[in-house]
């Protein structure tokens, strides 16, 4: 199923955006198809994170993706690390066969790190900030384009182990795993609670 929202010529831009950020949707890879995702359409999100904002221009966003064989490979890899840093007793194997199954039945995953700036002047919570902003253009571009998509941070994917295994310091950060295929599932629809309840707006002096 793909997420149905093109702009006739009528559409405000205003309209366009607000559609594709409320259809936004995160879409785990157990309601993924078999279908493959036209690399082509991945480099797209890609390129489109790629324009986040950057305090300094740092642009600390880094992306691993891992498709074919090679996303196999790391779905065994995270079954791996979570068996090697879970203490014996509070193991749950479906949770390391989940990891490995997540990775089948996605198309790609993308590895969302934080490279951090040598000279550290720009907080470490701004980096981390500009690098979320930029998974945020990804998955609204993924959106756009029809593809499910979903940003997982458990403690294997953000592990020293997987950081040291992508040759990243230890000043660097994975911030989670972005999981892409297309959805064989009906869109799901969201909900958030209303605005109002988190914004104080004052107007007078
Ligand atoms: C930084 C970040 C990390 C996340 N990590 C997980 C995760 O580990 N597991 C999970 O089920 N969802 C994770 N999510 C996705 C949220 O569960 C999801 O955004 C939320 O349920 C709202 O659904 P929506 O994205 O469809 O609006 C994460 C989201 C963010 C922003």
């Amino acid at each position: 199923m793909t997420n149905e929202h093109t702009a006739d010529a009528h559409t405000s831009p205003v309209d366009v955006v607000t559609r594709l950020i409320e259809t936004r949707r995160s879409i785990k890879p157990a309601d993924f198809s078999d279908r493959r995702v036209e690399d082509a359409l991945v480099w797209q999100m890609l390129s489109n994170a790629n324009w986040a904002p950057t305090h300094g221009m740092t642009e600390p966003w880094r992306f691993f993706v891992f498709t074919d064989a090679a996303r196999l490979t790391l779905g065994h890899l995270l079954a791996d690390i979570y068996s090697r840093i879970t203490p014996v007793d509070s193991q749950k194997p479906a949770t390391a066969a989940r990891l490995v199954s997540n990775a089948e039945r996605s198309s790609h995953l993308i590895v969302i790190a934080m490279k951090r700036q040598v000279s550290e002047k720009i907080p470490e919570v701004e980096e981390i900030e500009a690098v979320a902003c930029a998974v945020q253009n990804l998955h609204l571009t993924a959106t756009a384009m029809g593809v499910a998509g979903y940003w997982s941070s458990g403690k294997s994917i953000c592990s020293d182990q997987l950081r040291q295994h992508l040759g990243l310091s230890s000043d660097d950060r994975i911030l989670g795993l972005f999981y892409v295929g297309y959805s064989r599932t009906d869109w799901p629809t969201g909900s958030r609670s209303p605005v109002e309840e988190k914004v104080v707006w004052s107007s007078d002096a």
